[in-house]
Parts: C-alpha cells; sequence; structure tokens
C-alpha cells in the first residue's frame, strides 16, 4: 500500500499523464489516463480521486469510477480511463486537458462490487444520468471479458443487460462500448428520441423479471429503482454518488444511514467512500421511504 492512501486497501497516489481526452456525448468526455500501476489494483465498483496537477482551485480532489482499463496491442495494462459529465469547476477543466497534461490520481477507493451469488444468471445494470460509469469495466468483468486486479478472465454470468436511461439522445454515452463488450443495451429517453420513451423504470417492465440489479444514477432514480425492485423482491445494490471530501473516511462528509441491529434506533452512519459506494438498497434507510 503507498503511504499516501489511508485505507487499509492496495491503492497508490500518482501523477498519471493524459494520452487522450475525447467527447462522448453531450457534455460528456473520456478521459485516458497513463498509469499502469493504479490500474493494476483497480476493480469494477471502485473510484478515483481525480486532481488537476499543480493547481489549488479547486482545492479537494473529485470521484470518478473507474470507467475502464487501457491495453496496448499486446494486451498489457497501461492506464485506466474516467468518463464525467460537465457540472462544474472541476469537471469543466478536465473536459480541456490535453494529451500531455498532468493529473494527480489517488485509488483505487471504495469497495468493489459485491460478488453476484451463484445461482444467479443474468445481472441488470440500470443506470441513469452519468450512472453508466461504473458499468462498463463490470459488465467485461462479469462476462469473462476481462480480468480485474490481476484475476484472470472468467465468465461470472451467462447475460448483462443495461438499462439506461437520459433525458435525450445526445446524453447517452458510450452505448456502442458497452454492446462491444456484450451487453445488451436499452436506452431510455424521457423524450423517445432513442430507445424506449420514458424512464429506466419503464425499461425495467419490459425485461423478464430481473434476477440481481445493481443500480447508480441520481437520487430519485435510485429510489424508483429501489422501490420497483422491493415491490417485485429483487435483490437490489446501488452506487452512491454521493459528494464526497477526502475520499479517504477521514472527514466524514458523505455519510449514510444504513440499517444496523446493533444501533437502539436501528441504522447508523456509514462513509460512501470506505464502507460503498455500493450498498444493499435494502439497507440504506433512505430509499425505504
Ligand atoms: C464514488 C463516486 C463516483 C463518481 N463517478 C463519477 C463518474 O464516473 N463520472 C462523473 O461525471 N461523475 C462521477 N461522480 C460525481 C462527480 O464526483 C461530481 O460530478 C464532481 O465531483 C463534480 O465536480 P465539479 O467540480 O465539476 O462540480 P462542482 O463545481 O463541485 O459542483 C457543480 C454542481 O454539481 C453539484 N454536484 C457536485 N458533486 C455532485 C455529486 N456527487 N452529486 C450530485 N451533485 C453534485 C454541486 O452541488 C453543484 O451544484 C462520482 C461521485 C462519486 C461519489
Ligand atoms: S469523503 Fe471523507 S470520509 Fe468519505
Amino acid at each position: 500500500m503507498d503511504s499516501s492512501c489511508a485505507q487499509q486497501r492496495p491503492c497508490a497516489h500518482k501523477s498519471a499523464s493524459v494520452l487522450a481526452n475525447d467527447q462522448l456525448a453531450e457534455r460528456t468526455w473520456r478521459l485516458r489516463l497513463h498509469g499502469p500501476e493504479v490500474a493494476a489494483l483497480a476493480q469494477p465498483g471502485q473510484f478515483f480521486m481525480v486532481r488537476i496537477a499543480g493547481r489549488t482551485d479547486p482545492l479537494l480532489g473529485r470521484p470518478f469510477a473507474l470507467y475502464d482499463t487501457v491495453l496496448d496491442g499486446q494486451g498489457g495494462l497501461v492506464g485506466l480511463e474516467i468518463v464525467h459529465l460537465v457540472v462544474g469547476k472541476m469537471t469543466t477543466l478536465l473536459s480541456g486537458l490535453k494529451p500531455g497534461d498532468s493529473v494527480e490520481i489517488w485509488g483505487p477507493l471504495g469497495m468493489r462490487f459485491p460478488a453476484v451469488p451463484d445461482h444467479v444468471a443474468r445481472v441488470t445494470l440500470v443506470a441513469g444520468g452519468i450512472g453508466q460509469t461504473p458499468f462498463l469495466a463490470y459488465s467485461r468483468e462479469l462476462l469473462g471479458g476481462r480480468g480485474f486486479a490481476g484475476k484472470s478472465a472468467q465468465k461470472v454470468v451467462d447475460k448483462v443487460e443495461l438499462v439506461y436511461g437520459a433525458r435525450r439522445e445526445s446524453l447517452l454515452a458510450g452505448l456502442d462500448a458497452f454492446v462491444q463488450a456484450g451487453a445488451c443495451v436499452l436506452p431510455c429517453t424521457e423524450d423517445g428520441s432513442l430507445g424506449l420513451k420514458g424512464r429506466v423504470t419503464d425499461g425495467l417492465d419490459t425485461l423478464e423479471k430481473p434476477e440481481w440489479i445493481v443500480a447508480c444514477g441520481p437520487e430519485p432514480m435510485l429510489y424508483a429503482v429501489a422501490r420497483w425492485a422491493r415491490e417485485r423482491g429483487v435483490p437490489c445494490q446501488v452506487s452512491l454518488e454521493t459528494p464526497m471530501a477526502c475520499g479517504l473516511g477521514i472527514c466524514f462528509s458523505c455519510v449514510v444511514k444504513v440499517a444496523s441491529s446493533e444501533q437502539a434506533s436501528g441504522w447508523d452512519y456509514q462513509r460512501v467512500c470506505i464502507d460503498g459506494p455500493t450498498f444493499d438498497a435494502a439497507n440504506l434507510i433512505d430509499l425505504q421511504k
């Protein structure tokens, strides 16, 4: 473990040079970073804190999910990719980076996606907004297309389906990458410009009953998906995008209420950066209302 990381898991704090920075969709960019050591540690579901090298504004790093690892022509690990939506200061700066520029990156942070139970043959991923980002690496892993963190590629399930919602087609990013990874993609747009007209829960209604749902996206979407799953008795994991200051478990800016039999209240706080970012929806108090 690098001494700069306070988590008791392997992670590193490195300067990483930009290999490429490509616009994938409206306000959405894919940043390809050189960093074989950091990429070698990363597993689907984990995230990285990113800062612009040499700048103190913005002062705090920002969390971004592992989107994919980058391989060279011989299959050797070269680095990693993050995909981000431009919403504010940091993401605006990231979208302007050029090959050869540097960022500071620390991670991987947080827990990987939880293991899929042995009896599950089909995983249903549900993404809204920029919530598709943790799911490309995960799709590759589940379908045996790529091993992560030194593990060999081994198929975990027979089928991965991605229900991916956005307001309009121009905001859907990387659909071809998911298809190429082997996922069955169901786009849902609120204006009907691509795929099903409606929300991700409308998309879920069209599928065979899911066996295992993993969702990532804005809170109202997670709330709706968790309720949809609860009403049908489908296990549902949610990956949270809670704002974070340190990413390392120190500042407590990222806490959520999680069910706990050890507390008289029935719940306790957990840190999304250390204990998450993925939680069983049934244990998240704020998703039960
Ligand atoms: C574990 C994790 C993984 C993430 N992965 C990705 C990813 O792969 N791609 C991606 O685009 N984003 C991701 N996010 C969200 C991302 O961290 C924020 O969008 C980013 O910090 C915004 O930084 P900024 O400086 O551009 O915006 P700021 O200038 O800090 O904020 C601009 C506006 O966005 C709002 N905002 C900032 N952060 C969040 C947030 N986390 N949730 C909701 N509103 C927010 C602010 O309140 C403000 O209104 C992730 C968040 C977490 C916790
Ligand atoms: S972000 Fe600081 S404790 Fe989680």
